[in-house]
C-alpha cells in the first residue's frame, strides 16, 4: 500500500514543511536491481590493534568485486565503513571504535552502510573481552538511531573457525539489499559447510536448488518467490485452495510450481513431503511464510481465532519441517527459513495470539537450529516489522502512521526487503548463519 506522507515529505513544499515543524523525514531507500553493482563506491576497512579478521575481510570484499580503501582521504566519500573490533578485548580498548568512527561518519554516503564485526561475547576467554564484545551491540544499535539519510548499521559477531564463512552477509549488509534492516546483530558459527559451497553464477546463487515458500500467492511469500527465482531456485509456491488461482499465475510466470493444500490439513506434511520427493527427489530450502491474524484482546478472544492463528503461524511450520526431516528430504547445505514478527519480540495490544506465535517462531528456530547442525542444515528467522502489504491496512488509521514512523528510516518496509533477507540467508555461502532471528523493521522501536 502507498504511503501518501513519504511521497508529500519529498515534493518542495512537503520538504520546507517537514523540516520546519521537524517532522519525521523519511529518506528514499535505495534498493537492489541486478544490473547495478553490487556495492557502488569504495568501502573504508580498519582494525582495531590485535584483530585478527583483516585479510579475510579484504579477500572476500575483493572478491565480491567491492572497491575498498584501507585509510581515510580528504573528502572522499565513502559508501560503506567496516570496522574489525575483534582485538577489542577490555573497556578501555572501546576507544578504538570512537577513534575510527567520529572523524569518518560525515563522509558516508547516504544510504551507506556501517559494519562492526566482533567475536561472540559467550566465547571470550576473560570477562574484560567478555563485557567489550558486548558492549559493541550498544554501539550499533545507537549509530544505527544516528547516522539518518537511509544508512544502516550492523554488528556481526564471528566464531573462531567461521572466519571463511562471511562473504554472504558482508555482500548482504554492504549492499542496498538490506535496506530496511538496521540495528541488528548476526551471529556467524563455525558450523556447516563454511567456504567450501561453490557458486558459479553469483547472480544466480540458487542455480539447480528447490526452494518450496509456503503463503507464495501474494504479499512477502510472492516476493520470496521472485527473488528466489531471480537467484536462480526453481520454486514450489504452496497456498491455499481459495488462491489457487494466483498462486498458479505467479508460479507460471516464475517457471515453478504450485502446490495448492492448506498447511493446516492433518495429512499436509505428509502430501507436502510426498510431492518434493516426487518431484524433485527432495528440497533444498524451505520458507515458513504463511501466516495470519485474528487480533482481539486476550479478554475478547474466542478459543477457535486463538488456535488457528497458532497452528497455522507455528504448529503447521513445525509439523511440515519434522516430516520432511523424518524423510531424509532436506539436502544438505539445506536451509529451513521461518517468518516472526516483530510482534514476537515486543508484544502488541491486541495481538497475545498472534505474538504467542511468532515468539514460537523464535523457540522453533532456536530448539532446531542446534539439532539439524550436524545434518549441514541451517535454521533462521525474519522477524518483519512494518510491511507495506495487505496485512497492514486493516490497522487503524493512527496505530498504522505510528508504526510507518516509529523507526530509523521513518516509513514501513517493501516486501522485496524481507525477500532479499530470505535469499541472503538462503543463498549457499550462508552456511555459517543458524540460529538468528534478523528483524526487518528500519530499526522499530518496538522492541529494539
Ligand atoms: N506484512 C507485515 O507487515 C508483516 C509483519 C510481520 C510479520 N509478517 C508475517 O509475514 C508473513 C506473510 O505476511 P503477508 O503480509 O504477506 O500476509 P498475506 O496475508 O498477504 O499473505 C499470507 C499468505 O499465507 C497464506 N496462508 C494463510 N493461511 C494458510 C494456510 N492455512 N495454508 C496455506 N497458506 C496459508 C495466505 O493465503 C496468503 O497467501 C506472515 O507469516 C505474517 O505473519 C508480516
Amino acid at each position: 500500500m502507498s504511503d501518501r506522507y513519504q511521497a508529500l515529505a519529498h515534493t518542495q513544499v512537503g520538504k520546507l514543511v517537514v523540516k520546519n515543524l521537524g517532522l519525521p523525514n523519511p529518506p528514499r531507500l535505495e534498493r537492489y536491481t541486478p544490473d547495478s553493482a553490487l556495492v557502488e563506491g569504495t568501502v573504508l576497512v580498519a582494525a582495531a590493534p590485535s584483530s585478527t579478521l583483516g585479510d579475510q575481510l579484504m579477500a572476500d570484499l575483493s572478491a565480491s568485486g567491492i572497491s575498498t580503501a584501507r585509510s581515510q582521504v580528504d573528502g572522499a566519500t565513502y559508501r560503506g565503513l567496516v570496522l574489525d573490533a575483534t582485538g577489542i578485548d577490555s573497556t578501555a580498548g572501546l576507544g578504538e571504535v570512537q577513534a575510527f568512527f567520529t572523524p569518518v561518519l560525515r563522509s558516508l554516503a547516504r544510504s551507506g552502510r556501517v559494519l562492526v564485526i566482533g567475536t561472540p561475547p559467550e566465547n571470550a576467554a576473560d570477562d574484560g573481552r567478555a563485557i567489550a564484545q558486548r558492549a559493541l551491540e550498544g554501539v550499533t544499535r545507537s549509530l544505527g538511531k544516528e547516522v539518518g539519510r537511509g544508512a544502516t548499521v550492523q554488528l556481526l559477531y564471528v566464531a573462531t573457525g567461521a572466519e571463511a564463512g562471511m562473504r554472504s552477509t558482508l555482500d548482504f549488509f554492504l549492499s542496498p539489499k538490506s535496506a530496511y534492516v538496521s540495528g541488528q546483530v548476526v551471529r556467524i558459527g563455525a558450523s556447516g559447510t563454511i567456504g567450501v559451497a561453490p557458486v558459479r553464477d553469483p547472480l544466480r546463487p540458487l542455480d539447480g536448488k528447490v526452494a518450496l515458500v509456503t503463503g507464495a500467492s501474494r504479499g512477502l511469500g510472492a516476493a520470496m518467490a521472485r527473488t528466489l527465482h531471480r537467484d536462480g531456485a526453481t520454486v514450489v509456491g504452496l497456498d491455499v485452495p481459495a488462491l489457487a488461482g494466483d498462486l498458479k499465475a505467479l508460479l507460471d510466470e516464475l517457471d515453478g510450481e504450485s502446490l495448492v493444500l492448506d498447511i493446516t490439513a492433518k495429512d499436509a506434511p505428509q502430501r507436502t513431503a510426498a510431492y518434493l520427493s516426487s518431484h524433485h527427489g527432495g528440497v533444498d530450502v524451505v520458507v515458513h511464510n504463511a501466516g495470519i491474524t485474528r487480533d482481539k484482546r486476550l479478554q475478547n478472544m474466542n478459543p477457535q481465532n486463538w488456535d488457528l492463528v497458532i497452528d497455522i503461524n507455528v504448529g503447521a511450520p513445525q509439523r511440515i519441517t519434522a516430516e520432511l526431516l523424518a524423510q531424509g528430504l532436506i539436502r544438505g547445505n539445506g536451509r529451513v527459513l521461518a517468518v516472526s514478527s516483530i510482534a514476537g519480540i515486543a508484544g502488541n495490544n491486541g495481538q497475545t495470539n498472534y505474538a504467542a506465535s511468532k515468539a514460537g517462531v523464535i523457540g522453533f528456530v532456536h530448539d532446531l537450529a542446534g539439532r539439524v547442525a550436524t545434518d549441514d542444515i541451517t535454521v533462521n528467522a525474519v522477524a518483519p516489522g512494518f510491511i507495506e502489504t495487505d496485512m497492514v491496512k486493516t490497522i487503524p488509521l493512527t496505530v498504522r502512521e505510528a508504526g510507518r514512523r516509529m523507526n530509523s528510516m521513518a516509513q514501513g518496509g517493501l516486501p522485496i526487503d524481507v525477500a532479499e533477507t530470505i535469499a541472503w540467508l538462503a543463498h549457499p555461502g550462508s552456511s555459517a548463519v543458524t540460529g538468528n532471528v534478523v528483524r526487518v523493521c528500519g530499526q522499530s522501536l518496538l522492541g529494539a
